[in-house]
């Protein structure tokens, strides 16, 4: 099978590589994200595998399938970028990588909380310039507090756990509940609830039309003062600009951010040498109680291995059987 692989780094190329030894698979690596513009790239290959801020919509699919390719093996687990119906209607199959590492992502967003709470990033330039000064790094126990995760699925379980250790109150916010967390204590209660009690919020659902820009104007005004909000789902699961306004007003007291509604632009490159254009994510950089990261709660070398052999594993099942486990479908109805 030949597969074209977009949006890739070195760091794709070695783990797919070392996971190809098993199968064989033609691969090439194009640095280009999959868009309407480089969609050519892939002519004639069978497969693309692609990233997250690929775009596989309306534009781009038919000209895939114009070009022979009939599989999309995405090696993420949010499929958000990919227009499903249409992939359907042009006989296209999709497969993604379900849970790779929740821990992965638990973990970063973790760090992101310890980090924020007691503004370690902070301390680190500090102490780099001999400022040994206490002052302004005043955090809190997380112990007893009240952490609010929106989303319990493989990754919000796995923080559920590590928050319980913590010795944290849980309020969970999810249209399945789960029986594991609810074993660790914790509750599950409307959101509107959710927002109002919780000291931190961890945003830990999948981007859907249900849950796109969830956390708004009007829910910001519902959180506690001074909350803590913390997102490694999806950046347009919160309104970037309500946010900047909740900091701005100190209804928001931190943000932790993995991931940003625009960050097709920006994440996974260095561009230390030009100027952001985008106004929003300056403004975010600039405030002092907001860490971002450029979208690596995933990146762990666990993670990519296991994304690596998943992803063609599933081309295999898709190759031999015709379907797949991963497989994603549009909804029905
Ligand atoms: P999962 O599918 O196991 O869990 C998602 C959970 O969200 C499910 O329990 C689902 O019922 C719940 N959910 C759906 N709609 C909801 C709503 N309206 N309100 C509250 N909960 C809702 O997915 P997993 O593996 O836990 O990943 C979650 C998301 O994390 C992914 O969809 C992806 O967008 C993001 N992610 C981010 C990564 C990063 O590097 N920052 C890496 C991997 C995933």
């Amino acid at each position: 099978m030949k597969i074209a692989v977009f949006s890739s780094k070195p760091y794709d190329r070695d783990f797919l590589q070392a996971a190809n030894e098993a199968y064989q698979y033609e691969l090439s690596f194009f640095e280009p994200r999959l868009t309407a513009e480089t969609v050519e790239l892939a002519h004639g290959f069978d497969a693309v595998c692609v990233f997250v801020n690929d775009r596989l919509d309306a534009s781009v699919l038919p000209r895939l399938a114009e070009g022979g390719t009939r599989r999309i093996a995405l090696r993420c687990a949010g499929f958000n970028n990919v227009d499903l119906a249409a992939a359907e209607r042009l006989s296209m199959q999709v497969v993604r990588v379900p849970a790779y590492s929740p821990y992965a992502v638990a973990e970063h967003t973790t760090g992101l909380i310890l980090a924020l709470n007691r503004k370690i990033h902070r301390a680190y330039a500090r102490v780099r310039e001999g400022n040994f000064a206490l002052s302004g790094l005043l955090g809190f126990d997380l112990h007893g507090r009240t952490v609010g995760i929106v989303g319990t699925g493989q990754i919000g379980t796995v923080f559920t756990r590590i928050m319980a250790g913590f010795g944290c109150r849980l309020l969970g916010h999810d249209p399945y509940p789960n029986a594991e967390c609810q074993g660790l204590g914790m509750s599950y209660v409307p959101l509107s609830t959710l927002l109002a009690e919780s000291d931190v919020i961890s945003l830990n659902c999948p981007l859907t039309p249900a849950t796109h820009h969830l956390i708004d104007a009007e829910a910001i005004a519902q959180m506690k003062r001074g909350v803590m909000l913390i997102n490694t789902s999806r950046g347009a699961v919160i309104d970037t600009k309500a946010v900047v306004d909740g900091l701005k007003s100190g209804q928001i007291g931190s943000l932790g951010l993995d991931v940003y509604e625009e960050e097709g632009d920006y994440f996974f490159e260095n561009l230390s040498e030009q100027v952001i254009a985008d106004d929003v994510l300056a403004r975010l950089i600039s405030f002092p109680n907001v860490l971002i990261t450029g979208h690596q709660a995933f990146f762990t070398a666990d993670a990519l291995r296991s994304i690596a052999e998943t992803t063609l594993g599933n081309l295999r099942d898709l190759e031999q059987s015709g379907h797949s486990k991963n497989q994603v479908r549009p909804p029905q109805g």
